[in-house]
């Protein structure tokens, strides 16, 4: 593992070239048949080109197979770039230059490979070593790798894609620190730290004392049982010349531990409840790209961090809280909590900082788990054009959704006899939609709004193409991309 990774000059000599190729490239390709060395790597039976397959190490450069050409696209070169990180710290590179002239040429874009390559570099060069003790057998991270490119696109697309997955490893960093160390006031340091970095960008926190003052029913709720008591961040992006008028606003889920309170969750439940804070960490991670980045639109980043536990003063099922917005809940179950706390801070987003859009992103529920796994999260929206902004997101960015139903009869089947509204229907049908029907009372109807639920996708049980077992950063590129977009018209 390295403990950087940057961007070079492809002047500099004694660079080692990796040859990026397809496995239906047969032969060597026209203009390094010169190089026998390299030859001889290539027609190595040994090697036959499988995505993040490496060759045999050559003075001029080693193959590096992409898998086939079709189908070649960003998913595969960013899971290329995540796998081959490791090879290339044991390999002890310092420097290396991304060849391309073996690939396919028709329909490339340079900025986005070069992008999606760096991003898995960077992904897959992290790990976790923040809990290294007197037994730790990992190695120290060493040493600096440069990369770099001929092509000025690919080099420019691997800035961003490095500058992304810092981003994404600061949200995998906080959403695998235990909830015994982050806390709501761990959250709220973090925030504070990132923004004393950042000029243009500030923070404020909403204390537990100020959240009750304030009326904020559902945050000082879910939050009051537990000695590590509740807190409303918010980070605000301002650029010093805004190239629009949107202002967006980024309100993420931030439950450093979720026990599920009275309403307890099974052993097995609550196992890696510390995800249940990702929501708002990609949250954090996407402010630090787009502060890294200065991009000329105004955002706002709202986490509602609350720790969900049981104690004489947990709130409990039957209470009958008033939030924010003065809409009344009644509480049928504590694990519910996720919407409680998202729901002040909606209502808190729309009436203090005005935003023109709002996304929310949360692990809300497990039954989008079992409706689209780690595939996709599952995302709601009634506003077409805003829906369309976030789906050029996700595809932008990898980060796939699949859009869910939100109607009217959704939200009426939220409604309560005692009070305004239910916080789960005791009837369990349509989980993950009862979830985003309860939160749509507390978004004012002319703000284009969205809901992500990343249950799903935020971690890994095992890993994929791309991540190893363990929090993903999910969030991060498609909040920053849906950031980025207003920028392309305005
Ligand atoms: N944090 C959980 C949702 C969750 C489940 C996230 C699994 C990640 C993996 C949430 O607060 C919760 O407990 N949701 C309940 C909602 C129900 C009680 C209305 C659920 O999904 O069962
Ligand atoms: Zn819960
Ligand atoms: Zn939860």
């Amino acid at each position: 593992m390295y403990k950087s990774i940057a961007v070079g000059s492809p002047k500099s000599s004694k660079i080692m070239s990796l040859f990026l190729v397809a496995e239906d490239t047969r032969k060597t390709p026209d203009h390094l048949k010169e190089d026998a060395a390299l030859v001889a790597a290539f027609k190595d039976p040994g090697f036959k080109a499988e995505s993040s397959e490496i060759s045999s190490v050559t003075d001029s450069g080693i193959w590096l197979g992409v898998g086939g050409a079709k189908g070649f696209d960003e998913d595969r070169i960013r899971s290329v770039g995540s796998r081959v990180a490791g090879q290339l710290s044991r390999l002890e590179l310092k420097a290396v230059k991304i060849d391309l002239t073996c690939l396919p040429k028709k329909n490339r874009d340079e900025h986005a490979l070069g992008r999606a390559f760096a991003e898995g570099l960077g992904i897959g060069n992290w790990r976790m070593d923040l809990f290294n003790g007197a037994a730790s057998r990992k190695t120290e991270a060493r040493g600096k790798l440069t990369v770099t490119c001929e092509s000025a696109e690919f080099r420019k697309g691997m800035n961003s894609g490095f500058m992304l997955a810092e981003a994404m490893n600061l949200t995998r960093r906080m959403a695998a620190t235990p909830p015994n160390i982050c806390t709501p006031s761990h959250v709220a340091t973090t925030a504070r730290m990132l923004a004393r970095g950042a000029e243009g960008l500030s923070c404020t926190v909403i204390t537990y004392q100020q959240a009750r003052r304030l009326g904020m029913g559902g945050l000082e709720n879910v939050g009051k049982g537990s000695a590590n008591k509740p807190c409303m961040v918010i980070l605000d992006w301002k650029p010093s010349k805004p190239q629009t008028k949107e202002k967006l606003a980024l309100v993420g889920k931030s439950i450093t531990y979720d026990t599920g309170g009275y309403s307890m969750k099974s052993p097995t439940g609550m196992k890696g409840m510390k995800y249940d804070k990702n929501g708002g960490m990609a949250v954090l991670g996407a402010m630090k790209a787009i502060s890294d980045a200065k991009l000329p639109i105004r955002v706002f980043g709202v986490l509602p961090a609350a720790e969900n536990m049981v104690s004489s003063d947990a709130y409990r099922p039957d209470d009958i809280i008033r939030m924010y917005n003065d809409i009344t809940v009644e509480v049928t179950n504590t694990d519910a909590e996720g919407r409680l706390v998202l729901a002040d801070a909606l209502a808190y987003t729309c009436r203090k900082l005005k935003p023109t859009a709002i996304v929310d992103i949360a692990t809300l529920t497990g039954g989008v788990v079992v409706a689209l796994g780690h595939f996709c999260a599952g995302y709601w929206c009634e506003n077409g054009p805003f829906g369309k902004r976030i789906e050029e997101a996700a595809t932008h960015s990898g980060e796939k959704v699949w859009r869910m139903p939100l109607w009217e009869a959704h939200r009426d089947f939220m409604r309560a006899e005692h009070a305004d509204l239910l916080n789960s229907n005791p009837k369990r049908s349509a989980h993950p939609i009862q979830g985003a029907a309860f939160l749509s009372h507390f978004v004012d109807e002319d703000i284009p709004w969205g809901h992500i639920d990343i249950a799903g996708t935020s971690a890994l049980d095992s890993g994929n193409d791309v991540f190893p077992p363990g929090p993903t950063g999910w969030g991060v590129r498609l909040m920053y991309d849906l950031a980025e977009g207003y920028l392309k018209d305005a």
